[in-house]
């Protein structure tokens, strides 16, 4: 982790000559189809009882076949624009974050940016798993303090079922699809980004990955029938690291803000585990009831996951104009991130 020096006024950061960075509208979107641990164990040999007891997930969402990243993407960013009231010809830049692209080229975000109208902006693909709505919003605040853009969509979107081995119960019941979207603008004296900590380690990129489709391994026969495109976990051991890299990335953050948990309204912790969010939580010394939890319902959607959170904390009220929430993640790479928002 990075040893970056404490802000003296954590505002200064995103409220400087005259420029500042307001997430001004956010939005969710999760296909109809509902997937529970019941049907699940008619499936695969699991249970709801062990499923429940040992993630916290009772049902996810599913994409329909015809319905890709893409579409959840737009669909997303359509009500998270709405929320903000602009149109799509007022975004500069669009950012999706994913490990589902619609195809491995061209990026999912110029799709997007066809399908919301938004044909002036720049667009492309970020990739840092669960971690990249988090590393994705720190991009935009830069690209808007830099001057560069003063509309920035930032989306979570993933297809996660394309991906998944049906036959596979250590990893099939944990995953599902969804997508959620924010709108970052410059605002002068607003809300926004106290803090982002974004880290990486590649030495552990074994642990959860998927091993065919790319140039290492690229399609063949041999590869589908030794079903190297599907997503592969070693389950216990990225449990380990998750609790270790979001506790410390949480810390870090609030340490740059010279902030105490207790002082935090909301914690949006990626969306993996409920045994992974109770332990942070512990961890950090946080309140049960400062914990964002909707996983029971979406399982663990990746990208999409802190995001679809987000809003759903904002749409419920739980959040509210001039509240400090903490978002922290962790996924592939490994990555992992934390963000401190004064909402
Ligand atoms: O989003 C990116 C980050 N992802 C994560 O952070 C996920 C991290 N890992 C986890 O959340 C947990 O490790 C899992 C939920 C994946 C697994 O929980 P666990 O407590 O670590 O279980 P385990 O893998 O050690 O498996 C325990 C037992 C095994 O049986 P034996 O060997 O003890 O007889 C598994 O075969 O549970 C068995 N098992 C299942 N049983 C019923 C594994 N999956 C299932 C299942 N249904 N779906």
């Amino acid at each position: 982790m990075s040893a970056a020096p404490k802000f003296k006024n954590p505002r200064a950061r995103y409220n400087y000559q005259g420029r500042s960075v307001s997430i001004t509208g956010v939005g969710a979107y999760v296909p109809a189809k509902v997937l529970t641990n019941f049907e699940l164990a008619a499936k695969v040999d699991t249970n709801d009882e062990w499923i429940t007891s040992r993630t916290g997930i009772k049902e996810r969402r599913i994409a329909a076949k015809d319905e890709f990243t893409s579409d959840l993407a737009a669909k997303a960013a359509q009500r998270a624009m709405k929320a903000a009231g602009v149109t799509g010809d007022q975004i500069d830049l669009i950012i999706v974050a994913t490990i589902t692209p619609d195809m491995v080229f061209p990026s999912t975000a110029c799709l997007v940016q066809q399908k919301i109208g938004a044909l002036r902006a720049a667009a492309f693909d970020l990739e840092a798993a669960c971690s990249g709505f988090i590393y994705g919003l720190e991009i935009a605040q830069q690209f808007i303090m830099s001057r560069t853009y003063d509309a920035v969509l930032v989306i979570g979107a993933e297809k996660l079922s394309s991906i998944v081995d049906w036959q596979d119960r250590n990893t099939c019941v944990l995953f599902g699809d969804g997508a959620g979207a924010a709108v970052l603008q410059n605002r002068a004296n607003s809300h926004g980004l106290l803090t982002a900590v974004m880290g990486a380690d590649g030495s552990k990129a074994d642990l959860l990955h998927m091993p065919g489709g790319g140039s290492r391994c690229p399609a063949t026969a041999d590869s589908v029938a030794a079903r190297l495109h599907y997503l592969r976990m070693e389950g216990k051991e990225t449990y380990k690291h998750a609790v270790q890299a979001m506790v410390s990335a949480a810390t870090e953050a609030l340490r740059r803000c010279d902030l105490e948990i207790s002082k935090i309204k909301c914690i949006i912790p990626h969306q993996a585990n409920r045994r992974i969010i109770d332990a942070v939580g512990e961890r950090l010394g946080a309140r049960p009831d400062q914990l964002f939890v909707n996983l029971d319902r979406y399982g663990n959607t990746s990208a999409a996951s802190v995001a679809i959170a987000l809003d759903e904390a904002v749409s419920s009220g739980r959040i509210h104009r001039g509240d400090l929430i903490l978002l922290v993640v962790f996924g592939a790479g490994l990555t992992w991130g934390a963000a401190v928002i004064e909402w």
